[in-house]
């Protein structure tokens, strides 16, 4: 056991099997649930226990990202999500995330620029993207070009190297845009847009998106700080399915790069990352079937047992509050649509009656079903000019940081071990291969 566990309490196992009870210890964190430390139980008892989803389970140690899902609470690195997203800038919470402490001026000019001169990617990437079709899946492209950054920067690819991973961390978080905005430029037929050093990383971003050889793209501040809040409210969120992919497969001791192309597949998923574009998709069908006439009706729908439908951008796995990052991903929503003169927005009003309904139906209240950052984020993205299938490869460049944290948390970690679960095998027991001609 590490020296950081604290262990207080045991818990006493008892069997009716006959087999001897065991004692195991209790450890406790910094804040959150009690965790009982299993390790020994199949040792001990030649028995294990049994997850699936891990609803029950903590996988590791971690110091990044705290949630209190019942009271609404995130932290990364003990702040609270409002005050990064109103106090700082993406690339403070990115130095915040990956070294524990947020950055002096002196330290952020410095991470600034290490970041700000590793945005370009190497000239053949293009030609490697330039192989997919161009109505391809933005996330089919980003999980083929994350993957592909290891043919392309083998001198950082040993996950051992503390060196070596802070110049992948670097690339990565720095390389994520341009490839981005690669994919989306490609998808439209433009040419690529080069990244510019003396913008800063999310003004930088937007021009590589919006910006044509012919036409200079005008940085418009609040459209800027918009989608940089966008990208501090997803930088992290401890052990989700794709951060826990990414841990799962560099448990193996793959290099970063596949790690995190690893990550980006997993957070493609509708019930994950995805659900920022299936809730646009949704507040589009409700629209062109009626809008705010239809919502009665489409309520019912997503609460009939027989039907497969849901509210997407509500739910949480841990929130069972509203979601801290949907209230300013809301604020943010209003400024962007007062901004551009969108005001009068129809998916904008459809998504606050929604919510109002929701908030008060007794399917959604007995379930602690609330809004979730997806729920508004699409809103913002679609008046930014972002399509709505790029809405997932946004979120993996703002995950990217988190991802990297992850990995290099768990490198680091004393305990760390190649992950590899148990299984509750309910399958056919050991029998003989009967010849193919005696099978009927
Ligand atoms: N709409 C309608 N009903 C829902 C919804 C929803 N969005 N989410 C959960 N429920 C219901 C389930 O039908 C179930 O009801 P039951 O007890 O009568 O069977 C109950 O609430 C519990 O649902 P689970 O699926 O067991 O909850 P879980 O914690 O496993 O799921 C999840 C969480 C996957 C996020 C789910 O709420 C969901 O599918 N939401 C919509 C997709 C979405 O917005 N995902 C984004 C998550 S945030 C992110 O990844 C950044």
């Amino acid at each position: 056991m590490s020296s950081e566990h604290k262990g207080v309490h045991k818990a006493t196992v008892s069997f009716s099997d006959g087999t001897p009870a065991i004692e195991l210890p209790i450890l406790k964190g910094a804040s959150g649930p009690e965790v009982i430390d299993i390790r020994k139980l199949y040792g001990q008892t030649g028995k294990f226990t049994y997850d699936p989803g891990f609803l029950s389970t903590a996988s590791c140690n971690s110091s990044i990202t705290y949630i209190d899902g019942d009271k609404g609470e995130l932290l990364y690195r003990g702040y609270p999500i409002d005050q990064l997203a109103t106090q700082c800038d993406f690339l403070e919470t990115c130095y915040l995330i990956l070294y524990g402490e947020l950055p002096n001026p002196a330290q952020k000019s410095d991470f600034v620029h290490r970041v700000t001169h590793h945005t370009m990617v190497h000239e053949q990437l293009q030609f490697f993207l330039r192989g997919f079709r161009r109505d391809a899946h933005p996330m089919a492209v980003m999980t083929g070009l994350a993957g592909a950054l290891s043919a392309f920067y083998p001198d950082s690819m040993n996950l051992n190297d503390p060196h070596q991973r802070e110049i992948s961390a670097i690339r990565l978080i720095a390389k994520m845009p341009t490839l981005v905005a690669m994919a989306y430029k490609y998808s439209v037929g433009e040419p690529f847009v080069y990244p510019q050093n003396n913008l800063s990383y999310t003004a930088n971003f937007m021009r590589m998106m919006f910006a044509t050889p012919c036409e200079e793209y005008k940085v418009n501040d609040v459209l800027v700080r918009a989608m940089d809040r966008i990208f501090i409210l997803h930088a992290d969120h401890e052990q989700n399915a794709s951060t826990s992919t990414v841990r799962l497969c560099a448990s193996s001791g793959t290099n970063p790069f596949a790690a995190i192309a690893a990550g980006v597949a997993c957070l493609w998923g509708p019930a994950h990352g995805g659900a920022n574009e299936a809730c646009l998709t949704m507040l589009n069908e409700i629209q062109a079937n009626g809008g705010v006439a239809k919502i009665g009706e489409f309520i019912a729908n997503v609460k009939d047992k027989n039907s497969t439908v849901r509210l997407m951008g509500f739910g949480h796995r841990v929130y069972k509050n509203y979601d801290p990052r949907a209230k300013l991903m809301r604020d943010t929503c209003h400024e962007v649509l007062n901004e551009l003169g969108l005001q009068d927005d129809p998916l904008f009003k459809l998504a606050m009656a929604l919510e109002k309904i929701a908030l008060e139906d007794e399917y959604f209240v007995s379930r602690k079903l609330y809004p979730n950052v997806d729920f508004y984020s699409g809103i913002v993205q679609r008046a930014i000019g972002i399509p709505v299938q790029l809405f997932t490869a946004i979120f993996a460049l703002a995950r990217t940081v988190g991802w990297i944290a992850q990995l290099n948390e768990m490198i680091t970690d004393p305990e760390y071990k190649i992950g590899r679960p148990r299984q509750l095998y309910q399958g056919a027991i050991a029998r003989t291969v009967t010849p193919i001609a005696q099978r009927g």
